[in-house]
């Protein structure tokens, strides 16, 4: 059996309400996760939501509600999207779950034994909105590079991980294993930060700033560093749902991650880790960001993309086949209604849907459904278009273990447009004219039923919901699986029947961009 995996997201600040950057992230790990599914790969998919620090605890007070409230209405904000957006997810994590705080205290704890926490004055550039302390070389002009903001000038007395402890060793296994960090421009960039001095990692906040957090296990005064505390929700979330397995599943663990969070995942947590005897995840996937056509996404610009919105405007398997198809993981990428309203009408409703409706049609006009038996001797034509469904097949494969969902996707249009162009060439509605070609109709579209079933199987882990649809459509039962796929002509024996067409994918007729 294949090596199980656990694929995770980050878990979201619940300042923000769930917007495009999260969506990508969360439908990204969904698709993986229902990939490997798909090949009975045993997995496991965590998200949630990261709900200490100063930035919460300063959204709560504007809000004028107290932290714990906020926090809870917010969160399930995040869970109920992600379930109405069908995610399929098998554990929802919160900061503020109990569990969560005693493995957050006991790592510390670990740290703390093995000598590598220590207390120290310290004073820094401290930015409220990264909820970081700055380094003067870091700054743009003075201010945080990501807020435009001046930092405050903060003296306290507060815990130090000592980080820079572990720079060579995780330096040497980051050297060792190419796919730790993927893809391989961030794994130069975590390289190259490595080869420099780090400094060791402020793991404390004094309650008499911020008490809104989980208390250090060795000193009441202090809560822990949102950052510490958050990283640590991997380990917790996956010994909840598989407390005798954690050992053989956590080395299969994967983050995947956005770009703006590549330091703390490369290097706090693999450290964190070492210190903490853990050993270490298997790798990061970092992906880059969504840039809005009119500069940052923001309430006050009103260009927030919400993703219930998204899904009632256009279906939720259009917007992620947009999100996946238009995103070169790992690069930035331009979000245009415009943009995404071209693919899903050239794509999906003309591509992927005219072919299922074109091909269910002819079947239930010339045989009422009943399917017929493939040609003996398949000609040259049919030899062709199982050849482009079984290189479809390989790439899709390819790219997604190379995390190239575009290229996956790429491929497997490839392989519908081939199909479109055999309707085209074979002409069945002109043969169904004449009664001594009706065999050869009956062939025709049983190589076309093949396409789309594996069609279906293919495209189940990026457009779930439609593939399921066509699935049931061609009469067949259960789900689309890639590991119960079957030989070419086997799926639809003697007497099956197929259903009349629905439209899967409706034309988007005029652009609805608010
Ligand atoms: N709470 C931390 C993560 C802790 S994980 C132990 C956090 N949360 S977040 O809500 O700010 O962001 C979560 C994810 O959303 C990140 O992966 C981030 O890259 C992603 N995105 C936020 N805006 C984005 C875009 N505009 N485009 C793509 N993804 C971006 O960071």
């Amino acid at each position: 059996m294949a090596s199980p995996v656990y694929i995770t997201t980050p878990i979201y600040y619940v300042n923000a309400e769930p917007h495009l950057g999260h969506t990508y992230t969360t439908v990204v790990a969904d698709t993986l996760a229902r990939y490997h599914r798909s090949h009975a790969t045993p997995t496991l998919f965590v998200t949630g939501t990261d709900e200490h620090g100063d930035k919460i605890a300063r959204a709560a007070a504007a809000a004028g509600v107290d932290p714990k409230h906020h926090v809870d209405r917010v969160s399930g904000l995040f869970r109920e999207t992600w379930q109405a957006s069908g995610i399929g997810f098998d554990h929802f994590i919160r900061t503020t779950d109990e569990h969560h705080r005693a493995t957050v205290q006991e790592i510390l704890n670990r740290i703390h034994e093995r000598g590598d926490i220590y207390f120290g004055e310290y004073s820094g550039l401290y930015c409220y909105g990264c909820e970081r302390f700055y380094a003067e070389r870091e700054l743009d002009g003075g201010k945080c590079p990501d807020h435009q903001t001046p930092p405050t000038r903060i003296t306290e007395s507060n815990y130090f991980f000592r980080m820079g402890a572990y720079q060579q060793q995780l330096l040497a296994h980051i050297e060792a294993h190419p796919d730790f960090i993927l893809p391989e421009g961030y794994r130069r960039e975590v390289l190259a930060l490595l080869r420099e001095p780090i400094e060791d990692l402020c793991i404390s906040r004094p309650k008499s700033r911020l008490d809104w957090g989980i208390e250090l296990p060795f000193d009441r005064d202090y809560v822990t560093y949102v950052w510490a505390d958050a990283l640590v929700n991997y380990v917790s979330a996956l010994r909840l749902l598989r407390a005798t397995d954690f050992d053989s599943l956590w080395p299969h663990a994967i983050h995947i991650i956005g770009k703006d969070i590549v330091k703390p995942h490369a290097i706090y947590w693999p450290t964190m880790l070492m210190s903490a005897g853990i050993p270490l995840f298997h790798g990061l996937r970092v992906h880059g960001h969504w840039i809005m056509e009119g500069g940052k996404m923001s309430k006050s610009l009103g260009n927030v993309v919400r993703p219930l919105d998204m899904k009632a405007r256009y279906g939720m398997d259009a917007f992620r086949y947009y999100l996946l198809r238009e995103m070169a993981f790992g690069q930035d990428a331009v979000f245009s209604e415009e943009a995404l309203i071209t693919r899903v009408n050239a794509d999906l409703a003309n591509g992927f849907g005219n072919l299922a409706s074109r091909v269910l049609a002819m079947q239930q006009r010339y045989f009422a459904g009943c399917v017929q038996p493939l040609a003996a001797t398949p000609p040259a034509e049919d030899g062709a278009l199982r050849a482009a469904f079984s290189q479809a097949r390989r790439e899709v494969a390819e790219h997604v273990e190379a995390l190239a969902f575009h290229r996956a996707l790429e491929a497997l249009w490839q392989a519908i447009g081939h199909a479109n162009q055999y309707v085209q060439s074979t002409a069945p509605f002109v043969l169904a004219k004449d009664p001594a070609r009706r065999a050869r109709v009956g062939e025709i579209l049983h190589e076309l039923l093949e396409a789309l079933r594996v069609s279906s199987e293919l495209a189940a882990p990026f457009v779930p919901e439609t593939a399921g649809r066509l699935w049931t459509l061609l009469g067949l039962e259960g789900g689309p699986r890639l590991d119960r796929s079957l030989p070419w002509g086997a799926a639809f024996p003697a007497g099956h029947t197929t259903a009349p067409p629905e439209v899967l994918f409706p034309r988007i007729e005029t652009p609805s961009v608010s």
